[in-house]
């Protein structure tokens, strides 16, 4: 199968990589659903979301300040290394991430479509100004207008960044293949992305789960490994 993939990867015209928290658990930070993930310690519908920022700020505040301290020590894996190559290969056209942690940028991809936003940058929860991670870091609010600091990630009940899901979900149609790497695919409207794909839809995650259908091949096995197995075979 990784020998069938690679040769649809090669012949593409245009390849996307759909990522999610399975993308990132090999550099150390956990995903969300699986049996190590954040859920089993906090789960991020009481506190990612919009009511919590606004009701309960200081559970929210010490939910991000806990993530973004567990990044300082994340460092993308050879699996983001071998994305970046092939997008410096113009082997794919675009990474679309459900991540917030900003591996796939220091790994040196450039053309990254973050649909669940970041939290490597702070903002004002009320004017929208740009604050520094250590404002945010250190309690600090708004140097503005003095009202609570946030990440710009998206929270649950937001809507996603209209540019980065416009420019993906276009992307994902008009692709040869897209890649759908380390996500549980529970997760609306990420989840719907793959449906739209007119090309090869290929799965590749540590739990080949019940969202497969449709997909014209699945391998199972961690990020860091498959993308080591189809380099091999587009580095011939
Ligand atoms: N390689 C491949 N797959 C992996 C690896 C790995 N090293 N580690 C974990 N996985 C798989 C897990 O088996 C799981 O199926 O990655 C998947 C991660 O799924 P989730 O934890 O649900 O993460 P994700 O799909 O990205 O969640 C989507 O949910 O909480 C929200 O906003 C949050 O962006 C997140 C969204």
């Amino acid at each position: 199968m990784i020998e069938t993939v690679a040769s649809w990867l090669q012949h593409s015209t245009s390849t996307v990589i759909l990522t999610g928290a399975g993308m990132s658990t090999e550099s150390g930070i956990p995903d969300f659903r699986s049996k190590a993930g954040w859920w089993k310690s906090v789960d991020p519908r009481t506190v990612a979301t919009v009511e919590s920022l606004a009701g309960n700020y200081a559970l929210f505040r010490e939910f991000y300040q806990l993530r973004i301290e567990a990044l300082e020590q994340a460092k993308p894996h050879k699996g983001h290394e071998i994305l970046a190559s092939w997008e410096q290969r113009g082997l794919v056209a675009l990474v679309a991430t459900q991540n917030v942690d900003g591996l796939h940028q220091l790994a040196g991809n450039k053309d990254v479509a973050e649909l669940h936003g970041n939290i490597v940058t702070i903002r004002c929860a009320k004017c929208r100004k740009p604050h520094s991670k250590s404002h945010f870091m250190e309690n600090a609010v708004c140097t503005y207008c003095m009202h609570h600091l946030r990440p710009n990630v998206v929270l649950f009940g937001e809507a996603l960044p209209q540019e980065a899901w416009n420019r993906t979900f276009n992307t994902v149609q008009s692709a040869d293949v897209v890649l759908v790497i380390g996500t549980s695919l529970e997760v609306y409207p990420v989840n719907q992305l793959p449906k739209m794909a007119k090309g090869k839809l290929v799965y590749i995650n540590l739990e080949v789960g019940t969202h497969t259908q449709g997909f014209d091949a699945m391998i199972q096995g961690t990020a860091g490994a498959v993308l080591v197995q189809l380099d091999a075979f587009l580095s011939r």
